[in-house]
């Protein structure tokens, strides 16, 4: 007898409940993926929908951000780290000899401007920012940067003083309330009671010793100069915003980068064009920022703050719009001409740039999204966006960090060097302004070259006061410092046809 070759029924049970047992439990941990890969998203999903766990109740009246951060901690976390910022790639106190101590440094202060670009003391000569000009820093420090610098306490500055350095919408409506603007703080800023009470409150807080008016706030830039409390939607907030945006848009200066003005431009124009109604949503992410990062002046015994931007947005049209009113803001000490200073117009300088044209509004680099888990979020630690081009750069562009950075320094360099030069010559035509004054020359002499210095002076100031060196418009800015060295050259020119025949040259 053979055995058979058939395998026994039991060994062949075997084998089909092994296979039975294999797929159950294959089946189940299949189950199990699938339910917890479920579960996951449905979270995930859940989390997305729900950012906002609605703890704190917030108002017209929440100054405080802290009580914004109970419903929005992501947000608030950024917000408050803005007081430990990267340091920004172009800062000008790196120009200082690396063995020479800062002499005006003060650990709790920014360091100073003035120590490391040896041109300036002269070309603010005669005005309070030869005393004190610091780097800029985080928005934590908006407000004690503004109270401590030396050109507050040692020269009187007005209220109009306050309105880019704190969280201010409320102070103006309370004064606005206490001035006879109708209505209280629970209208809806936009209400037009709201609107009354910011309006009659900020004239009344410009016109104040900034003493006084600071006396009226606590805390810089907040959630509510930002952000409405109902819905977080962005808004302006910002009077001088609004007015001048307003004037800009009845010019006819072409506005590709904001592309509501022209839509409005082509409409019956009966109300003044108003971003909070009219701007997108990419337009504001950069409008809420040009609120304070502007070129501005104060204009009138009031001190109401104005941005010169009646002819359009370029570094001329300003210029145009101050010869016209006759305006200065010193007469230089050295040379007497009447000179205008510039300030920080990064929203001018970036409007004349690729990136705005290509619709990148600043937010897109200076608060870029962060992801944690599905949950996308803005970015609140406002800083340079050198801190993080993966986020900020590398979302457009398909370039290794190194190659951006290298790219940034590029453009920067070649605008540090130049800028230099221009600020050479800006000091070269002073000394030969102050010489040929000393030597007798009547102002009626004098008067081209100190047209010319104001004009030279003004251009290079322009881009050092702008804070990205070159980097927000590259063509612009070296058209800009192109022009200054030429108008310096033709002014020592000028003074040196003063000069008699005779005197050896
Ligand atoms: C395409 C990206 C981009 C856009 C858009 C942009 N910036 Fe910048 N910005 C930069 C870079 C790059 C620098 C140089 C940073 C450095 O030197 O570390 C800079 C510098 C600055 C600085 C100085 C940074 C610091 O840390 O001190 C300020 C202030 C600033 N930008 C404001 C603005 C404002 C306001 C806007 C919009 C009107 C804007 N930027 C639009 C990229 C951008
Ligand atoms: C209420 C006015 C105000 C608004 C609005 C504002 N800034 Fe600023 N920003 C300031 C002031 C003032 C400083 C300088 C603070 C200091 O040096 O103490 C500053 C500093 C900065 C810096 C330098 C940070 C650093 O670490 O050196 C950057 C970058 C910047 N702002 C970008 C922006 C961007 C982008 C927006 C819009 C989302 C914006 N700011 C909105 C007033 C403002
Ligand atoms: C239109 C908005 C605006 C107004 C008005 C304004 N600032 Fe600023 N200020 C800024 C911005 C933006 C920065 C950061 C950029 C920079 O430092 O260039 C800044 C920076 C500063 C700094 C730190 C850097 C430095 O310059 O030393 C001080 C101090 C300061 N401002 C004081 C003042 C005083 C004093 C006044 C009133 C005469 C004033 N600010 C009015 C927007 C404004
Ligand atoms: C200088 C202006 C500014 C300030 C101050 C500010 N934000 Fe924002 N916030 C923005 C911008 C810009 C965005 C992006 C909005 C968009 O793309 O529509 C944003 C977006 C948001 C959003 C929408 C969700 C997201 O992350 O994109 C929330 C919530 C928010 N901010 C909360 C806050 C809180 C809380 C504070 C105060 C601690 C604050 N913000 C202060 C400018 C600001
Ligand atoms: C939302 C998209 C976007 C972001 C974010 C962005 N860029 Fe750009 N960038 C562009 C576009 C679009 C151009 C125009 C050239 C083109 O069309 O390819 C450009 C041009 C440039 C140029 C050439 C500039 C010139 O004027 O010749 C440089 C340099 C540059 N980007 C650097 C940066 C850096 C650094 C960052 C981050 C701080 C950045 N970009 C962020 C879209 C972006």
């Amino acid at each position: 007898m053979s055995t058979p070759t058939t395998p026994a029924p039991s060994s062949k049970w075997r084998s089909r409940l092994a296979v039975f047992w294999i797929t159950a439990i294959v089946m189940a941990l299949v189950t199990i993926v699938v339910m917890m890969l479920y579960t996951n998203i449905a979270r995930r999903k859940w989390e997305a929908q729900n950012t906002v766990l609605k703890i704190a109740d917030i108002t017209e009246a929440t100054i405080d951000p802290a009580i914004w951060g109970q419903n929005f901690p992501r947000q608030y976390d950024g917000y408050i780290r803005t007081a430990d910022n990267a340091k920004a790639r172009f800062r000008w106190s790196d120009g200082r000899p690396p063995d020479e101590p800062d002499p005006a440094h003060d650990p709790n202060k920014a360091e100073s401007k003035l120590t490391g670009d040896p041109h300036l003391k002269t070309i603010f000569n005669g005005y309070a920012f030869a005393i004190d000009y610091r780097e800029r820093r985080g928005h934590a420090f908006m407000l004690q940067d503004q109270r401590e610098t030396d050109r507050v306490t040692k020269k009187p500055q007005p209220g109009a003083c306050l309105n880019c350095h704190a969280s201010n919408v409320v102070a103006y409506r309370e004064a606005g309330i206490q001035q006879g603007a109708p209505g209280a703080l629970t209208d809806a800023l936009f209400s037009e009671a709201g609107q009354k009470q910011l309006m009659t409150g900020w004239e009344h807080v410009n016109a104040l010793t900034y003493t006084d008016a600071t006396d009226l706030v606590k805390h810089p830039v907040s959630c509510l100069d930002c952000h409405d409390p109902n819905t977080m939607a962005l808004r302006i907030t910002r009077p001088a915003f609004l007015e001048g945006i307003a004037n800009l848009a009845t010019s006819s200066e072409p506005t590709p980068h904001m592309p509501s003005i022209e839509q409005w431009r082509k409409g019956p124009k009966t109300d003044a064009y108003n971003p909070n109604t009219l701007a997108s949503r990419q337009e504001m992410r950069s409008m809420t920022c040009g609120q304070c990062h502007v070129e501005y002046h104060f204009s009138g015994e009031k001190k109401r703050l104005t941005f010169p931007w009646h002819n359009g947005l370029k570094m001329d049209q300003a210029e145009a719009f101050y010869d016209k009113a006759g305006f200065k803001d010193w007469t230089h000490a050295d040379s007497g001409a009447d000179v205008i200073k510039a300030q920080h117009p990064e929203f001018e300088l970036w409007s004349q740039g690729i990136h705005a044209r290509s619709g990148v509004s600043c937010a897109d680099c200076h608060m870029p999204y962060k992801r944690e888990g599905a949950l996308k979020y803005t970015d609140h630690q406002v800083q340079t966006p050198l801190a993080h081009v993966n986020l900020s750069c590398q979302t457009c562009h398909n370039y290794t960090e190194s190659e951006i950075l290298a790219r940034v320094d590029q453009i920067q360099k070649r605008t540090k060097t130049h800028l230099d030069r221009a600020e050479a010559a800006v000091v070269e035509l002073i000394l030969a302004i102050k010489e040929a004054k000393a030597a007798g020359a009547t102002d009626d002499q004098l008067k081209p070259a100190r047209e010319l210095q104001r004009k030279a002076q003004w251009r290079a100031d322009y881009l050092n006061a702008e804070n990205s060196m070159g980097f927000h418009a590259p063509a612009e800015s070296m058209r800009i410092i192109g022009e200054s060295i030429d108008y310096a050259r033709q002014g020592i020119t000028d003074i040196a046809k003063l000069r008699p025949a005779t005197e050896p040259k």
